[in-house]
């Protein structure tokens, strides 16, 4: 790290005594976590122009959320722009993702009790009244279209207009608008004392389609009836048809 960074941190956080880079990274990200002399912080950095937008956005709903009781996430605690890069600091939670602690479980059993709670988790999330403070401009899928064509345009994504205008004209029965996390994989749900308990990566945080959240929650286990079978004994107020999973899992996630 360079030393102009360093002394940004520190102006920040207090002077620095450790930093390890993390064993479990992100996609779009670098991340250490940075220890002073009483507690440690999470930094995340980002160098592409799509993910410093998007890291500019986590850092704005973490902002926004900061003092609330609502939704379990991290604390933000300051965001630092450079010429060629932007970091994101925030606590750094004792825990791992989802993705992690179900490689780590060693039994059938621990698996399908994660997934449960992962459901319970999302649930109680989308049952929640949605705060003020989330509400964003417009209908939600629209604005995701419209993000998605821009993607397009620009060439920054994998999706292409032909499926883009399939999305545009097929566009699924509305439901009612919940809160939603909006990259809700197992990558970003975090486990704590054996439970989902917390969201990481919250760029995409807002009230929309929380079958965007649901068909992203079960993506990887879609063709696995018995960790469906767990997830759905959490999350138990709707179940996606296979047309809306497609939908949203094979289709508009593609964009992003
Ligand atoms: N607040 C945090 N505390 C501890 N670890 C974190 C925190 N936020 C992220 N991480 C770790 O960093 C990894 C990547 O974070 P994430 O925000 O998902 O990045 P990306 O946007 O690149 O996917 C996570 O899998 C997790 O292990
Ligand atoms: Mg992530």
């Amino acid at each position: 790290m360079n030393h102009s960074l360093k002394e940004k941190i520190e102006n920040v956080i207090g002077s620095i005594h450790k930093m390890n880079v993390l064993d479990e990274q992100g996609w779009t990200s670098e991340v250490r976590r940075i220890f002073t002399g009483d507690r440690s912080f999470l930094l995340k950095s980002s160098y592409k122009e799509k993910y410093r937008t998007w890291l500019k956005a986590e850092a704005q709903v973490l902002k926004k959320l900061n003092k609330n009781t609502v939704i379990s996430i991290p604390e933000y605690v300051g965001f630092i722009k450079e010429q060629h890069s932007d970091h994101l600091i925030m606590s750094f939670e004792d825990g791992m993702s989802l993705t992690a602690a179900l490689t780590k479980a060693s039994s059938l059993t621990e698996k399908k009790s994660l997934i449960r709670s992962f459901g319970q988790f999302l649930h109680q999330f989308h049952e929640k009244e949605p705060l003020e403070i989330l509400v964003g401009e417009g209908e939600w899928l629209e604005g995701q279209l419209l993000k998605a064509q821009n993607y397009v345009e620009n060439g920054q994504t994998d999706g292409d207009l032909t499926l883009l205008n399939h999305l545009k004209t097929k566009k699924p029965t509305p439901v009612k608008q919940t809160m939603i996390h909006g990259d809700c994989t197992t990558d970003n749900v975090f486990v704590i004392d054996r439970e989902v308990q917390l969201f990481i990566d919250v760029a995409g945080m807002t009230v929309g389609d929380p079958r965007y959240d649901e068909s992203l929650a079960i993506r990887k286990f879609w063709n696995n009836p018995e960790y469906l079978t767990a997830f759905y004994e959490g999350y138990t107020r709707y179940r996606v048809t296979k047309e809306e999973f497609h939908y949203f899992n094979e289709g508009l996630y593609e964009f992003f």
